[in-house]
């Protein structure tokens, strides 16, 4: 091949890769090690979709040192941890109502009697790691004390408490432009030198899957809050549609933390979430009262099939493929050629759905399905089928 031509075509190789919205899939990590906790380089925070948990789904501003070390407990009792789950996330309200003396960020002592480090070190000594919250504002959205003009001393408050993750909110932001601000904390956090994982919370409002990464975001919100319904399940999945080309590892559409367990939803509906999701490669922050879940809750978020294809190591977000009104099959190609499916219901009726294996861009013929639900296999002729109840969906990896 004449010279030019080659180089021309290395340089559209290295373009179309520098061009592409989610970096460059890694090969699978060395076995030995969690995919989300091995190898954490400063550019390699989360390879995976980070999984813990975060106080404020359930708790808002009822938050204390005391549920922070109870919850790291049961994160480890209940089997959590084993799981996968790694990070204990304290939300809004962990503040001082002002910063002290010396223009720091201070911690509510009331709630907080043992301080930050104290508690991180506690955190830690249970084989989890810690995160704090802050907004790129004047305030958060509880209106305490937050970062804006104040990202390098905050950051290193941050860095010198042992904090691994932060959550950085949007409210409050007297309409600067958010990339600005998102970039003045992504590098604060950088020079610190300590791995922490940047959480970017701006709502999805200013498209931030396109910048996200470029301002030092591991994960950012796509839409805003998530609250303990169906209609709200269904209305941020929704919103997820044609955003899967900006996931990827080190960099995740974050559709808001996890309401498995909060009450207000059935089971089956919790597994939908769940399930959706893990096909997603949702960060899965769960967001319930680990001290006192059932052992249904527990079930759910312990499902080790299921967590595996949100942690797949290719990183290939999941999409809908198919679109029947309250209908809708999504799917996502599983690093070993396997396809994972969701098939959802989102109706108030039962209903039966299929998929064939053309739709799942598979050989005719038969294939091995598992159903990570019900833990059982089955031989697919061609087309995979489910019952589902209402406002359920059935989660399975068809073999390639
Ligand atoms: C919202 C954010 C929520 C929670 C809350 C705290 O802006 O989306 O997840 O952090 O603020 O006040």
């Amino acid at each position: 091949m004449p010279g030019s031509r080659a180089q021309a075509l290395v340089l559209t190789a290295a373009l179309t890769l520098a061009c592409s919205p989610a970096a460059p899939r890694p090969g699978p990590p060395d076995p030995g090690g969690h995919s989300a906790t091995s190898g954490r380089t400063l550019e390699g925070l989360a390879p995976a979709p980070p999984m813990g948990w975060n106080s404020w789904n359930r708790f808002h501003c009822d938050i204390s040192e005391q549920l922070i070390r109870e919850t790291a407990d049961a994160m480890v009792a209940s089997g959590m941890r084993d799981a996968g789950y790694t990070y204990v996330n304290i939300d809004d309200c962990w503040e001082a109502p002002a910063r002290d003396a010396h223009g720091d960020l201070a911690t509510d002592s009331a709630r907080f009697p043992g301080g930050m480090k104290a508690l991180a070190d506690y955190v830690h000594s249970k084989g989890l790691k810690i995160g704090i919250y802050s907004s790129a504002g004047w305030g958060t959205c509880q209106k305490r004390p937050a970062s804006l003009d104040h990202e390098i001393a905050d950051a290193r408050k941050f860095a010198e408490w042992g904090i691994d993750y932060l959550k950085y909110d949007n409210c409050n932001n007297q309409k600067r432009p958010a990339i600005e601000r998102y970039k003045a904390m992504g590098d604060a956090l950088k020079a610190t030198r300590r791995p922490i994982v940047y959480s970017l919370c701006e709502w999805g409002q200013n498209r931030p899957w396109e910048w996200g990464r470029s301002v030092g975001g591991h994960l950012w919100r796509t839409t805003g809050d998530i609250g303990d319904r169906w209609s709200s399940v269904l209305k941020i999945l929704d919103q997820q549609v044609g955003l899967e080309q900006y996931s990827g590892p080190n960099g995740w559409n974050d559709p808001d933390m996890l309401e498995v367990g909060n009450g207000h939803m059935t089971d089956d509906e919790y597994i939908a979430h769940f399930s959706l999701w893990a096909l997603l490669n949702a960060p899965l922050i769960a967001g319930n009262d680990l001290r006192s879940m059932s052992d249904a809750t527990k079930r759910i978020l312990t499902n080790k099939d299921v967590i595996a294809v949100d942690q797949d190591w290719g990183g290939m977000q999941g999409h809908k493929i198919r679109d029947d009104g309250e209908l809708e099959v999504w799917t996502k190609p599983m690093s070993s050629g396997d396809v994972a499916v969701v098939l959802l219901n989102r109706d108030t009726t039962a209903a039966k759905l299929g998929v064939t294996m053309r739709e799942l861009s598979l050989s005719s013929g038969r294939h091995r399905a598992r159903d990570l639900w019900a833990h059982t296999d089955r031989v697919v002729a061609d087309t995979l089928a489910a019952t589902l109840p209402r406002h359920s969906a059935a989660m399975f990896i068809v073999e390639k």
